[in-house]
This record gives structure tokens, C-alpha cells and sequence, in this order.
């Protein structure tokens, strides 16, 4: 695997490569990323990851400075997933002057995550559009679990006619229903136990919408009640139509359910389709 952290040394890596799959990351990789890796080859013949911890997606009082940071372990762990060329760079090589220059989504951004995490879909938006103008990815992939970012993603790549297909990649999970985060390292022992409440209240949501329940006010409240009762903070529980992840309108409409919550000062969110 080649790996580069200088833009122009990676383009010039990536010059004579066809049909480049790509695979953003922020590293300290996991199941659900390798997942990502070995799909991205029946998308193209050079499968191109990065791992670059992203400051402005991050708001002054969140994780950046203690985000995991594990980069020999995830090479290993690429280069065994067939990943071919690893882009890695530094904040000087990706920023090398303050980006005043962003991608702004639209209302989108301001709904479920991004009402707890202003600022957060620009910062995503903003460093993934630079990210595809340096690489030129034929398609990319991203993780389901993120649904909300994939959704801004989608919706930037086609507004902005970027030539490039967008592939969501199924959620992977714990043997308990944990959806694997890299951010489910800070978890101590009792809360990891604790953590897979939610996608079992998550999973009878769906199951009480699937036979039937058309009250999902009510169903949101109660999971809510549920987890804050059994000592997480809950930011939201909601169940929105799957295209625009407004709120439902009208039977029929393909629904998933999406939280955030927070376990001690670890924040998880999952989502499920209906
Ligand atoms: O999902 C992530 O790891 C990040 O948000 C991404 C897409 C790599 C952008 O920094």
C-alpha cells in the first residue's frame, strides 16, 4: 500500500489509476471500516483511503483533541483490506491556510445532529468536496450509521453535479446490537454493557411501526423516557422519512429511526431503517 500525506505526491500517485474508489476515514479503524474497504473493490479498480481527524467539523467543546489517533495500527489494518494508496495528511497539508472558503449546506444541516453539533455538516461538507476535488474518486463510500452525513454528502455531490456515485454502507455491529463507533473506546466496562439500549429501543420502534403504530410522537417520547431513565442524555430520538429526514408525512413513506445520546461523556447515535 502507498501511502502520502503531500496533495500534489498523491496526485501524481493517482494519475495513470483507473476507476478510483474512495473511502474517507478519520482512522482508528474498525469492523464497520474495513467493511467499507473490501466493498469499495467491486466499485472500481483502485480503492483509495484517507484518514485525516477533520478540525472543523468539530465544535469547540467536542473530542478533536482526544479523538483516537491510532495510525500504525490502521495501516495494517488497510493494507490487509487490499486498500492500495492511503492518503494521510497533515493539518499543513490539507489546510495550509485557514479555509475560509466552505461548503454551507442547507436547512438540513441544522435538524437532529446538526441542531446538537452547529457547525458540524459545514465542517464535513466543506473538507469532503476537498477531499473529492484532490482525489477524483469515480464513486466514494461512507458508513450508514453516519445517515444524516451521507444524506448531506448525496445531496452536495448531486446538486453540485460531482461525477461521482455515492454508496452507502450498511451499519456493522456488535454480537449485542452496538453499532461499532471509533467512538465507543471511551466507554468504561459498565457503560459498553449499558450502551446497546439503543438500538433495542431503536429496533421497537420499528417493529411497533411495522405492525401498525402511526402515533411516532409518542413512540419517540417513550424511548427517550426509557434511556434517560436508565441514566444516558438523550438529545433525540426521531423517526423521519428516509428521503429528506423530515418528519413523516403520510403512510407509506419509507421511515427510518435516528438518536443521539449520551452515555457519561460519551455521545453514541444509531439509526435504523423501518
Ligand atoms: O465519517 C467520518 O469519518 C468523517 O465525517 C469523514 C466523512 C471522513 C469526514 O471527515
Amino acid at each position: 500500500m502507498q501511502i502520502h500525506s503531500a496533495i500534489a505526491d498523491l496526485r501524481a500517485a493517482l494519475k495513470k489509476r483507473d476507476r478510483i474508489v474512495f473511502v474517507p476515514t478519520m482512522g482508528n479503524l474498525h469492523a464497520g471500516h474495513i467493511s467499507l474497504m473490501e466493498q469499495a473493490r467491486a466499485h472500481g479498480d483502485t480503492v483509495v483511503a484517507s484518514i485525516f481527524v477533520n478540525r472543523l467539523q468539530f465544535g469547540p467543546n467536542e473530542d478533536f483533541d482526544k479523538y483516537p489517533r491510532t495510525f500504525q495500527a490502521d495501516c495494517d489494518k488497510l493494507a490487509a483490506a487490499g486498500v492500495d494508496v492511503l492518503f494521510a495528511p497533515t493539518e499543513a497539508d490539507l489546510y495550509p491556510e485557514p479555509q475560509e472558503y466552505v461548503v454551507e449546506p442547507p436547512a438540513i444541516q441544522n435538524i437532529l445532529d446538526g441542531e446538537f453539533r452547529p457547525g458540524h455538516f459545514r465542517g464535513v461538507a466543506t473538507v469532503v468536496l476537498k477531499l473529492f476535488n484532490i482525489v477524483q474518486p469515480n464513486a466514494a463510500l461512507f458508513g450508514k450509521k453516519d445517515y444524516q452525513q451521507l444524506m448531506v454528502i448525496r445531496n452536495m455531490t448531486r446538486q453540485l453535479a460531482l461525477p461521482i456515485n455515492i454508496i452507502g454502507g450498511e451499519t456493522v455491529r456488535a454480537a449485542d446490537g452496538l453499532a461499532l463507533s471509533s467512538r465507543n473506546g471511551y466507554l468504561s466496562e459498565a457503560e459498553r454493557t449499558e450502551a446497546p439500549r439503543l438500538y433495542r429501543l431503536l429496533n421497537e420502534i420499528r417493529i411497533a411501526i411495522r405492525s401498525g403504530e402511526t402515533d411516532t410522537v409518542k413512540l419517540e417520547k417513550s424511548a427517550v423516557a426509557t434511556l434517560d431513565s436508565a441514566g444516558w442524555k438523550t438529545d433525540y430520538v426521531a423517526v423521519r422519512q428516509q428521503s429528506d429526514l423530515a418528519m413523516p408525512k403520510g403512510a407509506n413513506t419509507p421511515l427510518v429511526v435516528l438518536a443521539a445520546s449520551r452515555l457519561g461523556s460519551t455521545r453514541l447515535i444509531d439509526n435504523i431503517e423501518v
